[in-house]
């Protein structure tokens, strides 16, 4: 078994909170091995691009600076998408960054999109790789948590919170959008910590009636204001995605579902008024809860201790309470996980009297 010693690190897709925190362990852990750390700058760029973008990290430098505290990510990241077409030939200018920074192992830190490109490049450029997981969205598969998540939940929940009062002042249903991508995990852990009063997820179809019903029933009890949560991947009522910008590749990404509900809510219901708030990315940039600070310190020393014993293209995960890892062909394999409609969540929000949608 070759002797690893140099690892790069990098962060991809979306920021969120603990980014830092996993860095911080990857770097702690691997400096008592003796391995170096380059830390790769903007994703897989500073690796692909020329000249490559990277510095070394140390426990005096990285570890005991503020920044293990705190959101972003210290080594910027990269969230644009990739062409499929492009993929081989980024692959082979990974191959050759890979080679010209003289690294044995990559340790990525990404959500299911970024496991998937990354996995094939890493393959391709026959360097050893572990994954750990992060998004807010929650949605990598396998793993029940991933960095950042719980931040992000904390963030929508104290929103709901304080929108919630408003909303009281003024007799007004608040309908307040949050991100998750497909995904409703973000919206439906928020909505029943924050007892939101509707809560759309992409995985449930709604109906504006059903909306109405529930805003109507709300009145009767001679309450005269409201929360609605909904998650940014709903569709519209008859299945169109509503979205406003693209980004640098020029896939859709989403935005603007609370928009149409205001206009159609406030078409059909004169019981309230209705206002809308996009949370947006505040919820990527909370203060890194000590729930995903811990995680993210667990996984980064568990991917080195990986890397140690020889491991290769496996992904930290948090399951049944313990930390363990997984191949990332069953990652990939596995897709994305969704809210299960029939799951706990769903079921629990029901039985709060949430409006989850027809089901
Ligand atoms: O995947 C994380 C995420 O924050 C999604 O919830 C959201 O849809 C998307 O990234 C926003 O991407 P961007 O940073 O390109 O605006």
């Amino acid at each position: 078994m070759k002797k690893i010693k140099r690892i790069g690190i990098l962060t991809s897709g979306g920021d969120c909170a603990g980014l830092n925190s996993v860095i911080s362990s990857v770097v702690a852990a691997a400096e008592k091995k003796g391995w170096e750390v380059y830390g790769i700058h903007n994703g897989t760029e500073g690796i692909t691009e020329s000249p490559h973008g990277y510095q070394v990290l140390t426990l005096k430098d990285f570890c005991d600076s503020p920044w293990p505290r705190l959101s972003g990510s210290y080594l910027g990241s990269l969230n644009k998408g990739l062409r499929i077409e492009s993929l081989e030939e980024v692959s082979q200018r990974f191959a050759k960054g890979v080679k010209d920074l003289g690294l044995d192992a990559i340790v990525l830190v990404g959500g299911d999109g970024s496991m998937n490109i990354v996995s094939n490049m890493s393959r391709c450029s026959k360097v050893k790789m572990i994954g750990i997981p992060k998004t807010i969205d929650n949605d990598t598969p396998i793993t029940e948590s991933s960095v950042g998540f719980q931040t992000a939940v904390e963030y929508c929940t104290t929103s709901i919170d304080s929108l919630e009062l408003t909303a009281r002042s003024h007799n007004r249903a608040m309908i307040i959008e949050v991100m998750g991508r497909d995904a409703g995990h973000l919206a439906i852990h928020s909505a029943i910590a924050g007892q939101a009063d509707v809560c759309l997820i992409p995985e449930v179809p709604y109906s504006l009636d059903g909306i109405i019903e529930k805003l109507k029933e709300i009145k009767d009890r001679g309450r005269n204001h409201a929360v609605i949560v909904v998650s940014e991947g709903c569709k519209t009522e008859d299945g169109y995605t509503v979205s406003q910008r693209s980004n640098m590749v020029g896939e859709k990404v989403y935005g603007g579902i609370s928009e149409y509900l205001n206009a159609e809510l406030t078409k059909r219901y004169h019981g309230m008024q209705f206002r809308s708030v996009t949370l947006g990315h505040l919820q990527r940039s909370g203060v890194p809860s000590a729930r995903d600070r811990l995680l993210a310190y667990l996984f980064g020393a568990h991917a080195v201790e990986l890397l140690d014993k020889g491991e290769d293209r496996r992904m930290v995960i948090w399951k049944d309470g313990k930390i363990s890892s997984v191949p990332l062909a069953d990652v990939v394999k596995a897709g994305t996980t969704f809210v299960n409609p029939k799951g706990k969540y769903v079921t629990t929000a029901k039985a709060l009297g949430i409006y989850v949608g027809e089901i």
